[in-house]
């Protein structure tokens, strides 16, 4: 869904615990968030994307603690040398990275709060109940067991298996529970709020049971945003975390900025927080009487091993460990294509690197690369004319027609890895072409004595040779959100930059349109895009 004329496609991210470094879980929210962004630009959409660093609460107080610094000094360079470089590492271009300490966040927040007390949405009162540190939750009794194993001896919760301490403290409620009637409507009226159908159906189920007030600021220890109405409280991380979605977009700030940015399209998330941001986080936007976002998109977890990563499992991989060896565009490839996004998946060293070989490197890097060397020698690296297509031709034409109807409605849907798939169809049909086609043999025909020259300007080798490169310069339009290294030097290959302008500038309504390279266009031989491996 197009954004409203003067709206711009705001996306999110999660915004990160910076108690450690960054894994490949991460990295695959912000992937997968980039691709969805890239796409909306590539569509001519003005588009806004927001990552950032979730830095109050306990968990990182503790881990500054144990380190014998303060949260500060512990965050500050760990998002220096490991957060922000991630972003390189896996080449995300977002438009704007919040951290929560700073003015922007902590004005913003404060003023959010402030009108939620002004409205009447906040009450005081105590809480004693069971919390966990490692997710940041209060967890109800019915929620809390026994651990067993490595956890012996202390009470887990069940929604995630992370250890739960018991506290007794003085703190502020948010009224949720005048909002179980106004969710089940909106989840009712707009079926696309909370997606996909497991995490809508979760959420559903859990507010139909009914829902108790949230405790929402915390008294016993200093980590956080001052309440601005009792300094004595600081807000509870997540009532706070949420609003960055909000306090970056110019909450409080900046109301044209605003204006134009929010109500957010689309908030990515893992399964873990669908709760926190299809139930608590609308309630409290309804509460201050702001719009609430179109979609929040829950996607499952990597498995690794048939294991949740994480890592206190010690099966965290640090994204890097990947990029260094197969590069960062097969990496977001990898991560797009292989698993369902909405499920869980696996992923292991041996299926990247199979796909690397059979996909990128077999398929679609040797496709570019034929396809220049022979422009190169049979027409002197420069774009032929093409003759009269025939079925052959329209046929690789229709591929394309489809795939960018298809990619462009998966990409609609939240589903990368459908968009990858129709879009693979033109790689596919392309290399079949040419084995069917054989233009290095038309290349060696004699020419039949006054008859047509297959191998001429405007021959069928020619004719070949131009939908291969036109249906490569589809391609480069299309994967360019996907891997803008790999295709960037593929547009510079084909010689488009001259007549069609930067790739970036390309059109996904334009790309079906045959013949845009025009005769004439330099073919240089590319570097193998995707050169083979020796993996240990
Ligand atoms: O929850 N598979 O931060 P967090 C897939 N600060 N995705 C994974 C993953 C895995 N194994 N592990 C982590 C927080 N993720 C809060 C968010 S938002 C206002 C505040 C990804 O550092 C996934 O996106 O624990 C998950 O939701 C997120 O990292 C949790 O990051
Ligand atoms: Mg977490």
């Amino acid at each position: 869904m197009p954004p409203a004329a003067d709206k711009t496609f705001y996306v999110t991210t999660p915004i990160y615990y910076v108690n450690d470094a960054p894994h490949i879980g991460h990295a695959y929210t912000t992937v997968m968030g980039d691709i969805i962004t890239r796409w909306h630009r590539q569509r001519g959409e003005d588009v806004w994307y927001l990552t950032g660093t979730d830095e109050h609460g306990l968990k990182v107080l503790r881990k500054a603690q144990q380190e014998g610094v303060t949260p500060k000094e512990w965050a500050d360079p760990l998002i220096q040398t490991e957060w922000m470089p991630l972003l390189e590492t896996i080449d995300v271009a977002n438009d704007d990275f919040i951290r929560t300490t700073e003015q922007r966040h902590l004005d913003g927040a404060r003023a959010f709060w402030q009108d939620l007390y002004d409205r009447g949405a906040v009450y005081q009162g105590e809480y004693s109940g069971y919390y966990s540190v490692g997710s940041e939750e209060f967890v109800d009794d019915d929620d809390v067991v026994d651990g067993e194993g490595d956890d012996e001896g202390f009470k887990i919760s069940s929604l995630d298996g992370s250890r739960v301490e018991y506290m007794t403290e003085e703190n502020y409620y948010f009224k949720l529970s005048d909002y179980q009637e106004k969710l089940l409507e909106l989840y009712e009226s707009n079926p696309d709020f909370i997606r996909p159908a497991s995490a809508r159906n979760e959420v559903i189920s859990f507010v139909s049971r009914g829902l108790r007030d949230q405790s929402m600021s915390r008294s016993t220890f200093d980590w956080g945003i001052k309440v601005p109405w009792d300094e004595k409280h600081v807000m509870y991380v997540w009532i706070e975390a949420l609003l960055n979605y909000v306090t970056a977009a110019g909450y409080g700030s900046d109301e044209e900025k605003f204006e134009r940015l929010w109500p957010a399209d689309i908030h990515i998330v893992g399964k873990d927080i669908a709760r926190f941001h299809a139930v608590i986080w609308p309630a409290m936007l309804m509460a201050a009487g702001q719009p609430v976002p179109h979609q929040v998109f829950a996607h499952g977890w990597l498995l690794v091993g048939g294991q949740k990563m994480s890592k206190s499992k010690a099966n965290g991989i640090r994204p890097d460990e990947l990029v260094d060896v197969f590069g960062s565009d097969a990496y977001r490839y990898y991560f797009a294509r292989a698993l369902t996004f909405g499920s869980d998946g696996s992923i292991s060293w041996e299926d990247i690197n199979a796909r690397y070989h059979a996909e990128l490197a077999n398929g679609f890097g040797n496709l570019a690369s034929r396809v220049a060397a022979m422009i190169g020698s049979y027409f002197g690296g420069a774009l032929p004319v093409a003759g009269e297509l025939t079925d052959a031709e329209t046929k690789i034409v229709r591929t394309v027609e489809s795939a960018v109807a298809d990619a462009d409605a998966a990409i609609d849907a939240v589903a990368p890895q459908d968009a990858l798939a129709a879009i693979w169809r033109i790689v596919e049909d392309l290399n079949g072409y040419l084995t069917e086609q054989a233009p290095w043999k038309l290349a060696k025909a004699v020419p039949d004595e006054g008859g047509p020259d297959a191998a001429a300007e405007g021959g069928r080798l020619a004719t070949i040779l131009v939908t291969a490169a036109e249906g490569l310069r589809a391609l480069a339009v299309l994967l360019n959100p996907v891997m803008p290294k790999a295709t960037a030097t593929l547009w510079s290959s084909l010689g488009a930059e001259p007549a069609l302008g930067p790739l970036a500038d390309q059109r996904i309504a334009d790309v079906a349109t045959w013949g845009a390279l025009p005769a004439g266009s330099t073919i240089t031989k590319v570097p193998s895009l995707f050169p083979r491996i020796e993996t240990p």
